[in-house]
Parts: C-alpha cells; sequence; structure tokens
C-alpha cells in the first residue's frame, strides 16, 4: 500500500476504579492520519491545521512508534505522516495514544500488514512513554481493538477484549484546560491501604461482571474510584458539581476520564446520555470556562481506514 487514510478513536481509560488497566473507544472524535511510501529512509510529519505538536519524530507520539516500526523492518523507503489532531492534547480522552494507536495501525498497513495487533499495542505504548513518562495501554489497546479492553498486564502483555452492553452510552465533559498526563501521574501516593485496595478490586470486578453480564446497575454500583480520584479531582474545575449532576439526571456513575480534566458519564440509552451531557454543561455554563461535550455509544471498531 503506497498511501492510507485512518480514523483512530477517543478512548476513555480507566474508567473511574481501573486505573492503567480498563479504557473503552469513543465513536465519533478522533484524529485523521495520512500516510504515505516515500523514497527517502526514516519518518516525515506534517500537523494539518492549528497543533504547535513538534514535527521532530523523535519528539512526536506518532513519530515514536512510526520510527521503532522501521527500525525493526528496515525497509527500503519511509513514511510520511500527516496528523490532523481532532483531540487537543492533555484532554483526558487519548489525545496521545489516538496519534500513537493511529500511527501503529498506519505505518503497518504501509508496510503490509507484517505485525499483528498485540504487537500494534505494544508499539503504541513507546508514545504513551514519551507522552506520560509510562508504557501503559489503557487508552491505545481500546483505541486499536475498539470496545472496552482490559490490560491484564502490560509486561508481558496480555490485552483482553471485553463485551460492551449494547445500550450503553457516554457523556463527556471537556474542560478546555490543559491537564499534563505527566502530573497528573506524579501527584499520585505511590502506596495505597490494603483496605482501600480491597474496595477497589471489589469495584472492578464488579464493573467487568456488570459488562459481560450487561448489568447496568452493577456497573453503576462499581464507578467509584477512592484511590487516584480523590487526588486527581482537584485539578478540575467543578468536579463534584458536575459528578453530582450527571448522576442526578440519571446516570449510572461518572468519573474522570483518563487523567483528566475531561469527566465522563456512563448511562443507559441514548436519551439518559443526552439528559446527562445536558445537566453537566449546565454545571459549566456559567463557569467562564470554556467546554466541549460529546455523547457517544461504544466504538466497536477501534482504529480504521477511511
Ligand atoms: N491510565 C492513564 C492515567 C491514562 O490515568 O494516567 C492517561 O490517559
Amino acid at each position: 500500500m503506497d498511501e492510507v487514510k485512518i480514523f483512530s478513536p477517543a478512548t476513555v481509560a480507566n474508567v473511574s476504579c481501573a486505573f492503567d488497566i480498563l479504557g473503552f473507544a469513543l465513536e465519533e472524535v478522533g484524529d485523521e492520519m495520512i500516510f504515505q511510501k516515500i523514497p527517502q529512509k526514516g519518518v516525515v510529519i506534517e500537523m494539518a491545521g492549528n497543533s504547535d505538536l513538534s514535527t521532530v519524530p523523535e519528539e512526536n507520539v506518532a513519530g515514536v512508534v512510526a520510527l521503532a516500526m522501521l527500525k525493526k523492518v528496515q525497509p527500503s523507503f519511509g513514511v510520511k505522516m500527516i496528523i490532523k489532531k481532532g483531540i487537543k492534547p492533555g484532554s483526558g480522552i487519548g489525545s496521545s495514544a489516538a496519534s500513537a494507536s493511529g500511527a501503529a495501525f498506519g505505518v503497518n498497513k504501509i508496510l503490509g500488514d507484517v505485525f499483528s495487533m498485540k504487537e500494534l499495542v505494544e508499539f503504541s505504548m513507546l508514545g504513551e512513554a514519551l507522552a506520560s513518562g509510562v508504557r501503559h495501554a489503557d487508552n491505545t489497546a481500546p483505541a486499536l481493538y475498539g470496545g472496552f479492553t482490559l490490560v491484564r498486564s502490560v509486561d508481558p502483555l496480555d490485552v483482553v477484549t471485553i463485551p460492551s452492553p449494547k445500550n450503553l452510552f457516554v457523556s463527556i465533559l471537556h474542560p478546555q484546560i490543559e491537564v499534563k498526563t505527566l502530573y497528573a501521574r506524579k501527584i499520585l501516593k505511590k502506596s495505597v491501604l490494603l483496605k482501600d485496595a480491597v474496595k477497589q478490586w471489589g469495584n472492578i470486578a464488579g464493573l467487568i461482571s456488570g459488562l459481560f453480564k450487561e448489568d447496568y446497575a452493577l456497573i453503576g454500583r462499581s464507578l467509584q474510584d477512592i484511590i487516584v480520584e480523590p487526588i486527581r479531582s482537584i485539578l478540575i474545575p467543578l468536579f463534584p458539581e458536575v459528578k453530582k449532576a450527571a448522576v442526578e439526571a440519571g446516570a449510572l456513575g461518572s468519573g474522570i476520564s483518563g487523567s483528566g480534566p475531561s469527566m465522563f458519564a456512563l448511562s443507559e440509552g441514548k436519551e439518559t446520555a443526552v439528559r446527562v451531557a445536558e445537566a453537566m454543561k449546565q454545571v459549566y455554563a456559567e463557569s467562564g470556562i470554556d467546554y466541549e461535550i460529546h455523547v457517544s455509544g461504544i466504538n466497536a471498531e477501534g482504529v480504521k481506514v477511511i
């Protein structure tokens, strides 16, 4: 393939209780990327539209992924990537992951589909490591596979795809401020109390079971994070108010999307999700802080050729 255009979706990682191990993909929000085979070796990056992201491959999350893939295959050609960001960096809905997963998927197409999905997740984590200092795949795995994915282990990599209940919808409020994942990780405590861990893994197990059983009430009861959210929420203006408004409007539960500042709420049914989004929006309407709202089903497909 000499040229391919792809869509790489935004993702919600952590899903409240499951820090670094669970995420799901959104339907319409995401990055578009074009990949072209070029005669000179190496990686060339062009940013389409307004973006101050570096086009130096070693400093760009998509660039480091592409470089590693080319290094492994040693083709006689290079790859040019034209990246059109649909997700703002530092948004909490997987901006770096969309670019990193998109790069893994697109470069693989140009190379002739030589790598497996699992290998693409491995490559995508190089981008996440550049962005956040840590190899994590809770955004890139769902961006690549679609749906909900559980990253049971990063080393060795073990990704489990989890079924998404048909009527599950997400409402997202994205305040237009930037929270760097690197910083949002630095402020976390390094250890947790056993009694807190017990509650947290009860919720994780409940959430996974709820997804398998399509038990919306169980999903709702399990959307609780007593370890990370209390710390990170201080970085997000009006977090408790938005969460309360979402639940009062009928959401199953609500929390921080990834490392924030976006907040998400899960609902049974699109109508409820729209109502929940409206309630979340009301909280921000008079705050003077700009925001974006998204309502989406769960994207079952993941990154795709468009
Ligand atoms: N699991 C990661 C974190 C996701 O919360 O730091 C970052 O988007």
